[in-house]
């Protein structure tokens, strides 16, 4: 499943030495949907230090245009390494990814793993040959997602459909907020009411927010369909690209949120679920 993650290929060698055990990974998002991949990232390195950067300011990235995307992306990054000079980075955000990612990778030395919609494993479960693609707006019409088709999917159907309201809802979900079930089913409607979108049976969940609203779409597309995401796959190609070194954690785990403004209590007791303790703006 290594095609929906991608990473710099110079990276595996030896890094034992020169690593800072205290120097963290740094995973990056939009908002929040980045903790779906942190999960699978503490599971697979639970001693690794963490800092997890949402740039919530910019939210949402699926809207906005690729330049807008690659400049915020580029420039945060940027000031990020720099400051806290993390042993890898992975950009925790499919738009992000399939835009900024090459261009990323050119201006940091820092390893970095991206991530890319999981459509080669969909086109290995599908049996209908039918998989549905929900994404932003944005990831939807990347080339990038043209290609992956070709290569893993060119003899299935992919279907898509960018649902930014899906950001909207998994963030709600986070603060403790209702989902909003209208742009649940708005988004299940989109998909099934393309030519041959009754037959799907799996679907590639191709924003890092939509796994925090799987439970809901699940009920709405109904027991057949399957869905499939790519966090597993980049906790495992970050394992591998950290292989070998130590961890030490000086100082807990933190989020940090461009913008203003207070962040609301019940988002902070969320994110000490998902172990980042201290919660601040940059
Ligand atoms: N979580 C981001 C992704 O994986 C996008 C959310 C947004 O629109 O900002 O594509």
């Amino acid at each position: 499943m290594a095609s929906h993650v991608t990473s710099t290929p110079h990276e595996g060698g030896d890094t034992k030495r020169a690593v800072d055990p205290a120097a963290p990974i740094l995973l990056f998002d939009s908002g929040v949907g980045g903790l779906t991949v942190l999960e699978e990232v503490r599971k697979a390195l639970p001693d690794a230090p963490i800092i997890y950067t949402a740039d919530a300011a910019g939210l949402p990235y699926g809207t906005k245009t690729e330049a807008q995307i690659a400049a915020r992306v580029a420039g945060l990054l940027g000031r990020m390494a720099e400051r806290f000079h993390p042993r890898l980075i992975c950009i925790a955000c499919n738009t992000a990814s399939t835009i900024a990612l090459g261009m990323v990778r050119d201006v940091l030395e820092v390893p970095v793993v991206g991530t890319v919609p999981a459509i080669k494993p969909a086109a290995a479960m599908t049996r209908s040959g039918v998989i549905g693609l929900l994404g932003t707006p944005a990831t939807i019409r990347q080339a990038y997602v043209d290609r992956l088709e070709q290569e893993f999917a060119a003899d299935k159907r992919l279907l898509r459909h960018g649902a930014p309201s899906l950001v909207d809802a998994a963030e709600a979900k986070l603060r403790g907020e209702p989902v909003d079930q209208n742009a649940i089913a708005q988004a299940v409607d989109a998909l099934r009411s393309q030519p041959d979108g009754g037959a799907i049976d799996t679907v590639v969940l191709a924003c890092t927010h939509f796994p925090l609203v799987q439970d809901e779409l699940a009920r709405a597309f109904g027991p057949d369909v399957r869905f499939v995401h790519g966090a597993q796959g980049i906790a495992r190609q970050v394992s591998r690209l950290v292989a070998g070194q130590e961890y030490a954690r000086q100082v807990p785990d933190q989020a940090l949120f461009t913008g203003s403004g207070d962040i609301p209590e019940a988002y902070r007791m969320k994110l000490a679920q998902y172990g980042l303790l201290e919660v601040h703006r940059i």
